[in-house]
């Protein structure tokens, strides 16, 4: 039975999108059973048309992620969370959706799974590493193995050498599209995220 890994994202103009499906391709490459699904928007419509790339990115992925459920947690051997930089910690959508899982953790239908988590911030220094260990507290609670990329892969070092997680400086980036190298970065971060999980997978009898 393949390994299952569920790649769970918020994203409001797509940068986090872009990483959370190249996470989704690594597993998948891996041999990995994959659900890619975003948080649910908390936002007001109004709030979105105000911003036409939150807007287009909205209408754009509605129709076609599916939102996440708390099933999908459950169902997965794996998971990576990934949200956009909010004043250095997550969005609010991707952490609504993690406060919906209080039954799951109670259960313990969530521990002795592999763990790993992706981000995008404007800028270089604003806050990438602390999002990502913020999003990693709760993976603590959850009873998790963290599998951070570390420095396991040259690419790391090639594309930015973030230890923490793929983390993409959007401001830089002058068409809307990450680059082609630090989407392998996040490919590789999904395979080894597959490879953990089903190392681990017997731990949960
Ligand atoms: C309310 C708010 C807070 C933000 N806080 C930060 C921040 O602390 N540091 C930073 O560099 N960028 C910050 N940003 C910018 C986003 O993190 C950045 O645009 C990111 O690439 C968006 O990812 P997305 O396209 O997946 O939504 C903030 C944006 C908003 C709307």
């Amino acid at each position: 039975m393949s390994t299952k890994i569920a790649v769970v994202y918020y994203s409001s103009t797509g940068f986090v999108h872009q990483i959370a499906q190249a996470i989704a391709q690594g597993a998948e490459a891996e041999g990995a059973e994959v659900r890619l699904r975003r948080a649910p928007e908390l936002a007001p419509p109004a709030a979105i048309a105000a911003n036409p790339a939150w807007q287009a990115h909205h209408d754009a992925t509605s129709g076609s992620v599916p939102e996440a459920t708390p099933d999908d947690m459950v169902w997965a051997d794996g998971y990576a969370l990934g949200t956009p930089t909010r004043f250095g910690n997550p969005s609010a959508q991707l952490k609504q959706f993690i406060d919906t899982l209080g039954g799951q953790w109670q259960s313990g239908a969530l521990a002795n799974k592999a763990a790993t988590a992706f981000t995008s911030a404007m800028n270089l220094h604003g806050g990438n590493e602390s999002t990502i260990l913020a999003v990693e507290n709760v993976f603590h609670h959850w009873g998790a193995v963290i599998v951070p990329p570390g420095y396991t892969d040259a690419s790391i070092f090639a594309h930015g050498g973030n230890p923490y997680g793929t983390a993409v400086a959007s401001g830089g980036l002058q068409d809307g599209k990450v680059d082609d190298g630090l989407l392998g970065v996040a490919r590789y971060q999904g395979a080894r995220l597959a490879k953990v999980a089903g190392l681990i997978a017997p731990m949960r009898g």
